[in-house]
């Protein structure tokens, strides 16, 4: 503080805006969506009606949700120029790279969603994106797997006909599975938003320029892909494929994650807001040993995260910093389970958070907020006389 101005390093202390949409209490472990609990809509909603819910506010009747999904099945294409940037990349480019900017590319193709103001312009980019994005994700997947890119079945719902453009073999039917279909849209409806973290903030103060719902969301991509945010569920497997290697040795990474020297973090473990159980990570915890079984998949890691997670709760380090498994603990032993790779589990969180950016972004652009500026104390030189090179 200098009397005017006080740092709040990371914004803990900082309220940005105020929001209407996601409650959350950090103390109590509880999460809603306009309302509603997470416990009721993970079980009870699909994902699209999640998504009319975040966004416009109301859980939508069977007419309006037809509606919805009819207008996005309308917009479902994506120019076939498009593969174009696609194919530009090197099969070892990262899902989240390529979907930012893939995500920004269609800026190009589809200008009217741009300079949006008035709610049908809004509405209509919008449904643009949600149908646009799960097939840049399908196409993200098949371009590392060499498969050749397809579009979607509108006979299908929603997250059937992701798991579809994800998943189907050329020349073979594809055949939906209940079990998988439906831990799918679970997992998306469980990452769909969660008020002012840090790739939201991002949406919100890019979009906050009037830069468009497209640029805020390719920024929003970018800020999740970072191991400290979405980018953690990769970490998790990554940490846990480590210990298996190790033999399974949890106490030594549970003393590496406690030695202030050593930079490594548990991760999937603690949270800027739930100083107790992440109500999410519950919920994924459970839904991992009925996918599991339900598909007949044994997975040693996921023993070793229960192992983990049983050390981390009894241990007085992360008791006393009220460390627990966050969302990013358990998501990707599921995703393994549903064959997706763990480069796209990051990707997997983008298409669940989608909503929740558009959602977030359009009350910032209706409540008409202010461009996001705030300030700084400087600690730099004080003014100093130019000095020729000749003298430096
Ligand atoms: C998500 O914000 C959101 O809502 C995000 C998210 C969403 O839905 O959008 O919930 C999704 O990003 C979940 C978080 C995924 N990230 C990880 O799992 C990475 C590992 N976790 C940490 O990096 C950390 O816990 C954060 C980033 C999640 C929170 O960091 P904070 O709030 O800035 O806390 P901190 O870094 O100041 O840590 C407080 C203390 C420190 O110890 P001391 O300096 O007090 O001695 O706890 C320690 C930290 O060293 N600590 C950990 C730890 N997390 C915090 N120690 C070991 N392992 C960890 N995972």
């Amino acid at each position: 503080t200098n009397g005017v101005i006080t740092i709040d390093p990371g914004y803990k202390n900082t309220g940005s805006c105020e929001s209407a949409i996601t409650f959350l209490d950090g103390e109590k472990g509880v999460l809603r969506y306009r309302g509603y609990a997470i416990e009721d809509l993970a079980e009870k909603a699909s994902f699209l009606e999640v998504a009319y819910l975040l966004i416009f506010g109301e859980l939508p009747a069977e007419s309006q949700l037809e509606k919805f999904y009819t207008d996005i099945k309308a917009e479902s294409i994506v120019d076939e120029e498009m593969k174009k940037i696609l194919d530009g990349f090197p099969k070892s480019a990262h899902p989240m790279g390529v979907l930012s900017s893939l995500t920004s590319a269609l800026i190009a193709f589809n200008p009217s969603a741009v300079n949006v103001d008035s709610e049908e312009d809004m509405y209509r980019a919008i449904v643009k994106l949600l149908a646009k994005f799960p097939v840049l994700v399908a196409w993200t997947l098949r371009k590392k797997n060499g498969q050749p890119l397809d579009y979607g079945d509108s006979s299908l719902s929603y997250v059937e006909n992701i798991l579809k453009m994800m998943f189907k073999k050329p020349q073979e039917e594809y055949k939906v599975s209940k079990v998988v279909t439906e831990a799918l849209n679970k997992l998306l409806i469980l990452h769909a938003d969660h008020e002012q973290n840090c790739s939201t903030s991002t949406v919100r103060i890019v979009g906050s320029s009037h830069a468009g719902l497209f640029a805020s969301i390719s920024a929003g991509i970018s800020a999740l892909w970072g191991p400290l945010h979405g980018g953690a569920n990769q970490a998790v497997i990554e940490m846990l494929e480590g210990i298996k290697e190790d033999g399974g040795d949890t106490k030594k990474y549970m003393a590496k994650a406690k030695d202030k020297e050593d930079p490594f973090r548990l991760m999937g473990f603690g949270h800027r807001v739930y100083k107790n159980f992440d109500p999410r990570a519950k919920i994924i915890k459970k839904s991992a040993d009925e996918v599991l079984g339900d598909l007949g998949i044994q997975d040693p890691v996921l023993d070793i995260a229960k192992g983990l997670e049983k050390e981390a709760l009894e241990d007085d380090y992360f008791v006393k910093r009220k460390l627990y498994p966050n969302v990013d603990f358990y998501s990707g032993i599921i995703y393994r389970a549903l064959g997706i790779p763990t480069e796209m589990f990051t990707v997997m969180f983008a298409l669940g958070r989608l909503p929740g950016w558009i959602a977030q972004w359009r009350e910032m652009r209706l409540r008409k907020e202010p461009i996001g500026r705030p300030r700084q104390i400087y600690i730099g030189e004080n003014l100093r006389e130019f000095k020729d090179i000749s003298n430096r």
